[in-house]
């Protein structure tokens, strides 16, 4: 009989046994993108006062709701984390916030490459590589996105195109616990459709091993989220295929309702 320890903090991404052996602790991250208002904060008092489950459960709001949420959540199971940082300390930036700011709030976690900022803001592999030094650098956690287009898709290159993002974006240097890794099928965000489980499975075992073949044995601990139209409908089924560590969830992170069943599904 194999005796869980008990978990040593908010941030240890996995659980180790008497024996040596590890699991990951799932995690349930919650993508707010540009949703929210004061008003909101009271879908977060619901969800910090929630029976905290084994899942680690984060929450990436705008940045004008970082610090007030963090404040609510201390001392709670749910952690704050931000959307984007820039690559540099402090600066001419006009509009910019730096990782030590977002540390500074309270955040814990960032989210990097998200394809809506590849998108929107024409980043690159290259300057999601530097604005993951920067967190680390400013003792967040990353969580880098990478996914493919619809069209990517279609011509059989998805593994290709993760693999080069996979080794552009992520900086020398990764462990588990300065780096989660997010697969976010592009044409999957928003639009309640979500790869087969095969497809799924597919992706993140060549995510876990190309992390390995670069980092070695710590990059089995590393987590490796699915993103994309997550739901209470079809978590527990996604979770459940190997080598999903959690989820970064959009829409249905947006009201502690929905996103209370994810956690618990990840926690299963
Ligand atoms: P949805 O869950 O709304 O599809 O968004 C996924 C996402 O982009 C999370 O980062």
């Amino acid at each position: 009989m194999i005796q869980i320890l008990p978990v040593t903090g908010p941030k240890e991404p996995y659980k180790t046994y008497p024996e040596g052996e590890f699991m990951r602790r799932k995690l349930a991250a919650g993508n707010w993108k540009m949703n929210g208002l004061l008003a909101s904060l009271t879908e977060i008092k619901t969800l910090a006062s929630l029976p905290q489950t084994d899942c680690e459960v984060l929450i990436c709001p705008p940045v004008t709701l970082i610090h007030a949420m963090a404040e609510i959540c201390q001392d709670t199971a749910v952690l704050i984390g931000a959307q984007d940082c820039h690559a540099a300390e402090c600066g001419a930036h006009t509009g910019d916030i730096s990782a030590q700011m977002l540390h500074e709030a309270g955040a814990k976690y960032v989210i990097l490459g998200h394809s809506e900022r590849r998108g929107d803001h024409g980043e690159s592999d290259e300057l999601i590589r530097q604005k993951t030094l920067a967190a680390w650098s400013a003792d967040l956690t990353a969580i880098v996105c990478v996914g493919e287009s619809e069209q990517q898709r279609l011509e059989g290159t998805t593994l290709d195109i993760i693999g080069a993002q996979l080794a552009a974006s992520i900086p020398d240097g990764a462990t588990a616990e300065n780096l989660v890794v997010a697969y976010e099928p592009i044409w999957a965000i928003g639009t309640g459709r979500v790869p087969t489980l095969g497809d799924i499975a597919q992706v993140h075992d060549f995510m876990r091993k190309t992390l390995s073949n670069r980092f070695g044995d710590i990059a089995a601990n590393v987590r490796l989220l699915y993103g994309g139209s997550m739901n209470p409908g079809n978590v527990a089924e996604i979770s459940g295929v190997s080598n999903v560590d959690g989820g970064l969830v959009g829409g249905a992170s947006l009201k502690a309702q929905d996103f209370a069943k994810i956690i618990s599904a990840l926690g299963q």
